[in-house]
């Protein structure tokens, strides 16, 4: 059995401006190699054995490029290895947008009968339900020991379609149709596992301070994101959340299973007296809590918060290209306003700013 503490389940994040050519390779090359051992195991997976290295790998450059708006990734590590993945297609139709369809589930042939599947499984729904798409369905071959697997988790087998596929033999097989309601779309469900549990948003204290520097330091060292070029200290870090909330403003932390997974705050957006209503938004999450809903949860506490202590305007700039960053600030309602060529010079380079602005319709009146 794994240890449950060496088993990562994440969606995969990769194909946005932070993830270097050579980490898509080397995640291309993983998922190759268990795509590999899948066919050669005889799953229906859409491809023949024996399958190349070669085909593999292409195939999963170009899953790796598509875009998150039409199909989302999920990826099982252990041990420094892919272990398993599965693949939520999404509806790009204007009337489907209820429905998902559930593709490519695997795990490797080493690490079979130990859950993981399940888990793949409890990440695919619970993103589902985020997102929305209240029907999941898939298809698997006909007679396989996945349509126990499936039933079991409350998927319902609709018939058979015959000589859908073949076989490693080259024989034509039958296959079986489920389908899973998942009823409270768009309410997260509580899971069992690390990945899937859920986040508990609360005010920061100064005591979050080394959790929250932890989260922030990476982006000042290696990204472009924030502009700041030297690590943030504890005790530095302690006073921005204490002079935040001593001037009535909102600092939020996200916490699972007792650890800090990310963090948003508004700031004054200028510090003359008639900028009062205007403020500025920033989040920043672990890297391992991306793409779960979480930058969405806070940003939609934080704009209550907001709402709430009369924020009429609220601002969110953006060192650009940040494609996760512009696609959180749209989907809760800010639109772009402004970009600022060159105001920033980090890495040897020149970086544009834009600016996302939301109003919040409190404060006063004309
Ligand atoms: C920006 C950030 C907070 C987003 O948080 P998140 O929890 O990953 O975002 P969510 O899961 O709530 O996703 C919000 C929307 O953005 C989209 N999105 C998120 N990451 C994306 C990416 N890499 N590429 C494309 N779209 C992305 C999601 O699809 C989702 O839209 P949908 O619900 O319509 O599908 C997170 O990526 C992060 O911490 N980045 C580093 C710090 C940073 O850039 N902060 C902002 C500074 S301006």
């Amino acid at each position: 059995m794994y240890d449950r503490a060496t088993l990562h389940i994440e969606p995969f994040t990769g194909a946005d401006d932070t993830a270097t050519a050579k980490d898509m390779a080397a995640t291309a090359k993983g998922l190759a190699a268990l795509l590999c051992d899948a066919v050669q195991g005889g799953a229906s997976l859409g491809f023949m054995p024996p399958l190349s290295t070669d085909t593999a790998y292409g195939y999963w450059q170009s899953i790796l490029a598509t875009p998150p708006a039409e199909l989302r990734l999920w990826i099982a590590r252990a041990e420094g290895r892919i272990v398993g993945t599965v693949q939520l297609s999404l509806c790009g139709r204007a009337n489907g947008d209820n429905r998902a369809e559930v593709q490519k589930l695997m795990v490797h042939s080493d690490w079979r009968g130990q859950g993981i599947a399940a888990r793949l499984m409890a990440a695919v729904e619970n993103q589902a339900r985020r997102l929305g798409r209240g029907l999941l369905y898939l298809d698997t071959e006909a007679g396989s020991g996945a349509e126990g697997f499936y039933s079991a988790l409350g998927y319902s087998r609709v018939g058979e379609i015959p000589d859908f596929a073949r076989n490693p033999d080259g024989q034509l097989r039958p296959t079986a149709i489920y389908f899973k309601r998942l009823g409270d779309a768009g309410t997260p469900r509580p899971a069992d596992s690390a990945e899937t549990a859920p986040f508990t948003i609360r005010s920061a204290c100064a005591a979050d301070a080394a959790a929250i520097a932890a989260i922030y330091n990476p982006y000042v060292l290696d990204s472009v994101i924030t502009f700041e070029e030297t690590p943030v200290s504890v005790a530095a870090m302690a006073d921005r959340i204490s002079d935040t909330l001593a001037a009535g403003l909102p600092w939020l932390v996200a916490e699972r299973d007792g650890q800090l997974q990310g963090y948003a705050y508004a700031a004054k957006w200028r510090a003359r007296s008639a900028y009062r209503y205007a403020l500025e938004s920033s989040v920043y999450l672990a890297p391992t809590a991306k793409r779960l809903g979480l930058g969405s949860e806070l940003y939609r506490c934080l704009l209550a918060r907001l709402r709430e202590i009369g924020c009429h305007t609220v601002i969110g700039g953006i060192a650009l290209p940040n494609t996760a960053s512009v696609a959180l600030h749209e989907k809760l309602g800010y639109r772009r306003v402004a970009r600022f060529e060159q105001v920033g010079y980090k890495f040897e380079r020149w970086i544009d700013v834009g600016y996302w602005q939301l109003h919040l319709d409190v404060g006063p009146q004309d």
